[in-house]
């Protein structure tokens, strides 16, 4: 476990007040605060200075903590722990259940308050940025430069792991948040084809309830609701209205009428599921899906693995194709691991796992396992199945047709990702609420955090409002 001593000076000198940093966000501060006082108690005894050990004398084992907790996800933590054991670094498992790391963000920030931050972390989006802003993370810059990541990484994951010139995280892989799932059986004998828009989707929608089958397997729970309504959002708008909706919040598009068709398309759905709004783990939805409780279902990629888990094949059991309306985006999120800074003696365990996570062997046989896609650019499509070969090809088209996923942390910091998820929840469940009170809402939510923002340390990082 790792105390985090780095930076606490720097960071001290903000909370007495430090005018450098006038107009950092509140949050931030409190955060940033509540972590200055944890490491100081932590301080008591000083760190070892930085007594540079050879690799072989490092010790192997780091702590990972992750949200991996599937059936599917576990088998493919095992592969990172098994390749991780044939480089002497033992994997000492730290999995938090709950789909999305509804659970892992929040015990992470506990556990780095109490000073007993993980060696290593799932970590993704613009929390890497935060993280990184408190001078906590381990930086991977000479990793990455002697493999010259900045050769075969994308332009936008290179861009989410690099924060003020510095590397921060290790890109695992991409999901794909925009993937409709459908059974093949279902649909041959109702000759049924997957649905291209939402117009088309209420049409087989209709025929599937006419045979008496659930159209669609969906939880009620916020963060699987959510996903649902970015996906609408993005087949109604494209990236760019997306990313001024959850990027940069703005409260003129909460008001314009594609957010509000968005909505109206998630009441509509609503409808789909006969009145059973049940708070199911997604991975309980997936085997609905399986066991043909459903005719289709809208997930991220890596439902793929775990209809794996049931028996399910790609291509015989059931079909992967683009949500409706979103064929021509991908809604993406990537996993990064980042290495929590302070322990000078595991960080050349810390930096060889960060260079093997990277290589191509693993990218492929790890991906494959997650259902997502590698991170690089030199990636052979050849080697992966229809849905992830859509996925990757799609992906590497560039910024123009990626949007960053709300739900999974890519697009904005986690209180107003939280904020959102909540509101569109709170619609999903109370048919009473208008659509226009939702729309208002929304807005009044993306005023409140953008005046938080403003002056925040990084807020005019390009990075970080992409
Ligand atoms: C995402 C993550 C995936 C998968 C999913 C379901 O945030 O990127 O790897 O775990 O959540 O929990």
């Amino acid at each position: 476990m790792i105390r985090p001593f780095v930076n606490v000076v720097r960071v001290s000198a903000d909370c007495l007040g430090n005018r450098r940093r006038r107009g950092a966000a509140r949050l931030r501060r409190a955060l940033v605060c509540g972590l200055v006082a944890a490491c100081q108690t932590a301080a008591a005894t000083p760190p070892a200075p930085p007594v540079p050990l050879s690799p072989e004398a490092a010790p192997a084992n780091l702590q990972v903590l992750h949200w991996w907790t599937s059936a599917s996800e576990r088998k493919a933590a095992d592969l990172l722990a098994a390749r991780l054991a044939e480089e002497r670094i033992q994997w000492q498992d730290a999995a938090i259940p709950g789909g999305a790391g509804i659970g892992a963000g929040k015990v992470l920030k506990g556990r780095v308050l109490a000073g007993d931050a993980p060696e290593v972390t799932q970590m993704i989006g613009p929390s890497i940025a935060e993280w990184a802003d408190l001078g906590l993370l381990l930086e991977l810059d000479n990793v990455a430069a002697a493999g010259n990541w900045n050769r075969f990484l994308f332009p936008s994951i290179e861009a989410l792991i690099v924060h003020r010139k510095h590397v921060m995280a290790v890109p695992l892989g991409i999901h794909r948040v925009n993937t409709l799932y459908y059974n093949r059986a279902l649909f041959a004998r109702l000759k049924l084809a997957p649905p291209q828009n939402w117009a088309e989707f209420e049409a087989v929608a209709n025929r599937l309830r006419q045979a008496g089958i659930l159209p669609l397997a969906q939880s009620s729970e916020a963060w699987q609701v959510a996903a649902l309504f970015e996906n609408l959002v993005l087949a109604e708008s494209g990236p760019a209205f997306y990313r001024e909706l959850f990027v940069q919040l703005s409260s003129a598009a909460a008001a314009d009428h594609r957010t509000g068709e968005a909505l109206r398309r998630l009441r509509t759905a609503k409808g789909w599921l006969h009145g059973r709004l049940e708070e199911r783990s997604w991975p309980e939805v997936v085997a609905a899906f399986a066991q043909g409780r459903a005719g289709m279902m809208i997930m991220g990629d890596w439902a793929k693995s775990e209809l794996a888990e049931h028996g399910a094949a790609l291509d015989r059991d059931y079909g992967c194709a683009a949500a409706p309306g979103t064929a021509a985006y991908h809604l993406y999120s990537v996993d990064t691991l980042a290495m929590f800074a302070g322990d000078y003696r595991r960080m050349p365990a810390q930096e060889r796992m960060a260079r093997l996570l990277v290589t191509p062997a693993l990218q492929a046989d790890f991906n494959a396992l997650k259902g997502g896609v590698p991170v690089r650019r030199d990636a052979d499509p050849a080697r992966m199945d229809s849905c992830a070969r859509a996925s990757w090809t799609t992906f590497a088209k560039g910024v123009a047709v990626q949007a960053p996923s709300l739900v999974h942390r890519m697009a904005t910091e986690e209180p107003s990702r939280d904020a959102i998820i909540a509101e569109v929840h709170r619609f999903f469940m109370d048919d009473r609420v208008p659509v226009a009170e939702a729309q208002r809402r929304l807005g009044a939510l993306f005023r409140l955090f953008n005046l938080k923002n403003q002056g925040a340390p990084g807020a005019q990082d390009t990075d970080r409002r992409r």
